[in-house]
C-alpha cells in the first residue's frame, strides 16, 4: 500500500488527482479522504459503490483510449492498467499528453507489468521504453519488484512490476 500512496508522500500540498484505471478505488477514496478534488476513470460502466456520497470524487466511465483529460492536476496515477492498452498508444500518445495534464511539482505515477511477467495482459513495459518520454521531469521512483502471491486459480505465482514516478 506504502508504494501506491507515495505521490501523497512527495506531494502533500497536492488538491486534485486523477486516477486513471481506478478500479475499486481505494487510492480516489484515500485521497478524498485527504481533501482532494478526485476525477476517477474506468471502462467499468459504474462507479464502485464505494465512491457513493463521497462528493469530491468524479467518475468518469471511458475507454481509456479513446479518452484525454481536459482538465490539470497534481497527481496522476496509472496504477496496473496501462498493460491493458495498445503500446503505440500509450508510448507516443497517452503518456505524453498526461505529461502535459500535470500541474507545475505535479507527479504522475504508474505501475506496469514487465516483459518478466507471465500474466497475459495484451502489453508489457519495460524501463527503457518508457524512460525517455519523462526525460523532461525528475524521476523520483524507478525500480523493479517482484510480488509473490498465491490465489486461486492461479496458485503460487510471482508478479514482476516497473513502478515509476516522475514530477514536474
Ligand atoms: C488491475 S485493475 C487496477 C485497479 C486499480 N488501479 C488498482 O491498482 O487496484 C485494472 C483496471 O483498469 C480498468 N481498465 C482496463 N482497461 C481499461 C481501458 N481501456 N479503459 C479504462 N479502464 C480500463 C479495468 O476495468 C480495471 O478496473
Amino acid at each position: 500500500m506504502r508504494k501506491l500512496l507515495y505521490p501523497f508522500e512527495i506531494h502533500p500540498e497536492a488538491k486534485t488527482m486523477l486516477d486513471l484505471g481506478c478500479g475499486k478505488g481505494i487510492v480516489s477514496l484515500y485521497a478524498a479522504a485527504r481533501g482532494l478534488t478526485v476525477d476517477a476513470v474506468d471502462k467499468t460502466p459504474e462507479p464502485p459503490p464505494l465512491f457513493r456520497d463521497v462528493p469530491n470524487i468524479r467518475f468518469v466511465a471511458a475507454d481509456l483510449e479513446q479518452w484525454t483529460p481536459t482538465r490539470t492536476y497534481d497527481i496522476i496515477l496509472c496504477h496496473y492498467v496501462l498493460h491493458f492498452l495498445d503500446r503505440t498508444y500509450v508510448v507516443r500518445d497517452f503518456l505524453p499528453t498526461l505529461i502535459h495534464h500535470l500541474n507545475p511539482r505535479g507527479v504522475l505515477q504508474l505501475f506496469v507489468f514487465t516483459p518478466q511477467d507471465f500474466t497475459s495482459v495484451p502489453t508489457k513495459f519495460s524501463p527503457e521504453e518508457l524512460l525517455p518520454i519523462f526525460r523532461n521531469l525528475d524521476i523520483s521512483k524507478n525500480e523493479m519488484f517482484i510480488e509473490k502471491e498465491d490465489h486461486p486459480p492461479i496458485g503460487k505465482h510471482e508478479h514482476h512490476t516497473l513502478w515509476l514516478a516522475a514530477r514536474r
